[in-house]
């Protein structure tokens, strides 16, 4: 591999897990972040930092000095309730910013881009587990935001030199095995990571949002991906843009399998052998019932199998990062 790759939003959570993983597999790294939500500590010191937004025109610049050759886009927006009482940041931050840095990846003749879709693109499913060619009908602003970048990577790869894997993330947790990342967001609103906070005495209780969906115990239903899994899935999907220049893809990222917002809690209180306080809530807006990924086309498509395919285990390396993040005082 000639050149280097580009990770946007490398000093963000999922962002910085493919920075390890890209540099444990002797690629070389520059990270483009504004640091609005990531830390520069995050950054593993092997890769480049240039703290600049991906829209920003001198982004040309940094694929020019460092001869980058394919770009990850972790940068966004990622809240879903929040794009809800927000949407016009969801859009800006999402599709209007990935349009400009695609624009620069096409002007500087980029030859490969994977991109941080998301499952909420498919809106509430016909049918679960959902396969990439089942109808997308975001129930959110944060879904359709997403899939509008898809929807212009699809068109720029007919255009243009240019091949693409948008990579449908289902509920990305837990943290580096090693203890070098984890989620180390300010004011989390994912599931596990405000669980473990609770675990840890960081909140006193996790809420509980929804208690009437059509699941089997009337709570959501997510398919948990540890987070090392998936930015492994990225190291084997820009292998296949490499070796397969002229074919484009979108692949969603899970396991195969849910659980539910209470199964989940469980798990928690039996890796940290504390009995968290639940309230019990009401809906949260744009949350469907149930997501949960058909992974058979990344499995015929990718080298890549899951690893950590564990819930105990994901919530057992999350619950570690959080206690570092204690020590650390952050
Ligand atoms: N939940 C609670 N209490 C909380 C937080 C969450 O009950 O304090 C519930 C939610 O209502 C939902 C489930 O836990 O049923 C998971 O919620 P998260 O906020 O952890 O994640 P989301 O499913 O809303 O969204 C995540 C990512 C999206 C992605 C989506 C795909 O943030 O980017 O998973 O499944 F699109």
């Amino acid at each position: 591999f000639d050149g280097k790759v580009m990770v946007t939003g490398g000093a963000g959570y999922i962002g910085s897990h493919a920075v390890l993983a890209l540099l444990d597999a002797g690629y070389e790294v520059v990270v483009v972040d504004n640091l609005v939500t990531g830390f520069a500590w995050a950054v593993d010191p092997r890769a480049t930092l240039v703290e600049m937004a991906v829209e920003d025109p001198a982004v040309r610049q940094v694929i020019r000095d460092h001869r980058v050759r394919a770009i990850m886009h972790f940068a966004g927006s990622v809240v879903v309730p929040e794009s809800v009482s927000d949407p016009l940041k969801y859009y800006r931050n999402n599709t209007v910013a990935s349009r400009a840095l695609i624009e620069s990846a096409v002007e500087e003749g980029v030859a490969h881009f994977i991109f941080s879709s998301t499952a909420a693109t498919y809106g509430t499913p016909q049918r679960v587990p959902v396969a990439e060619g089942d109808p997308t009908v975001p129930i959110n602003p944060y879904g359709m935001s997403k899939l509008m970048t898809e929807a212009m990577l699809r068109d720029v790869a007919a255009a243009h030199p240019i091949n693409y894997c948008a990579l449908r993330y289902f509920n990305v947790a837990g943290a580096d095995p090693q203890g070098r990342s984890g989620q180390s967001t300010v004011g989390a609103t994912h599931l596990i990571k405000i669980a473990v906070e609770a675990a840890t005495g960081k909140r006193g209780h996790v809420g509980v949002f929804g208690t009437d969906f059509a699941t089997r115990d009337g709570t959501g239903v997510r398919d948990y991906i540890h987070v090392s899994d998936l930015a492994d899935a990225h190291v084997a999907a820009l292998g296949l843009l490499v070796s397969q220049p002229a074919e484009s893809h979108i692949l969603n990222c899970g396991y195969g399998r849910g659980f539910s917002v209470l199964e989940v809690l469980d798990a928690v209180d039996r890796v940290t052998n504390v009995a968290i306080e639940r309230r019990f809530e009401g809906r949260r807006a744009g949350d469907p019932a149930e997501l949960v990924a058909d992974n058979r086309a990344i499995l015929a498509a990718l080298p890549w199998r899951p690893k950590r395919d564990d819930l105990d285990g994901i919530v057992h390396d999350a619950l570690a990062w959080e206690r570092k993040l204690a020590e650390m005082g952050k």
